[in-house]
């Protein structure tokens, strides 16, 4: 299992400062959620704070874009930092499309599904992505309660993944703490990204050691 710390959470005002106490953990990723307050109803940052950031962390970071037309804007997330870049199902006319410019640019290239947006719509690209994004609240705010639905979700493409003899990551965003943690790694994730439970509260860095020692019990 990896962990994948959203900053959608942090303190904006002493965002390096937050960065530095999950350092300390090691985690797997760094989640940044772009929103455009078009495709979800709210605005976040955009590649000039990723450039900021990107000399000064080591960690990876993973880009999840929740922005309509999200071609016009893959070369500039690149060029800031981004190491994975995740586009919505739900925004994208041309998917196949744009996961391969995500994959020109010599990123790793993901999907991301709505909770109310089916996998089957993934059927035809799931073999050309490195990790699909099961949305487990629905995106736009960090701090939602998880949607139990979703487990069976989780599940079911695992077992595809398995039937296909693929290897793409699954991720899972939204909703995820200590309590819950344990049943969505059993149900198929591999990477966990955590906002809230991570920054909201407390240190973040023992927060990241308390969600890693939940998915182990
Ligand atoms: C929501 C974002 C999430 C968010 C998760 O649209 O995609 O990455 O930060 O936050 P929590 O963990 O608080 O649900
Ligand atoms: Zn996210």
């Amino acid at each position: 299992m990896e962990i994948s710390p959203s900053i959608l959470s942090a303190d904006f005002g002493n965002l390096l400062s937050d960065i530095r106490k999950v350092e300390k953990e090691k985690p797997e990723y760094l989640h940044i959620d772009i929103m455009d307050g078009h495709f979800v109803p709210n605005i976040t940052i955009g590649p000039l704070v990723l450039n900021a950031l990107k000399d000064k962390t080591g960690i990876p970071l993973d880009v999840h874009l929740m922005i309509e037309e999200p071609d016009k804007y893959i070369k500039e997330f690149v060029d800031a930092g981004a190491k994975n870049i995740t586009v919505h199902q739900e925004a994208c006319v041309h998917l196949d499309r744009t996961l391969q410019l995500i994959k020109s640019m010599g990123v790793n290239a993901s999907v991301a599904l709505n909770p109310a947006t089916s996998l089957d719509t993934l059927r035809y690209v799931l073999s050309s992505v490195d990790m699909v994004l099961i949305m487990t609240v629905n995106p736009g705010f960090g701090g939602q309660v998880f949607i139990d639905g979703m487990y069976e979700k989780i599940r079911e493409l695992a077992s595809i993944r398995n039937e296909k003899g693929l290897n793409f990551k699954i991720e899972v965003d939204g909703g995820i703490n200590i309590d819950n943690i344990k049943d969505v790694v059993l149900a198929g994730a591999d990477v966990i990204v955590a906002g809230s439970f991570i920054f909201a509260n407390g240190d973040p860095g023992e927060n990241l050691k308390k969600l890693r020692e939940a998915a182990l019990k």
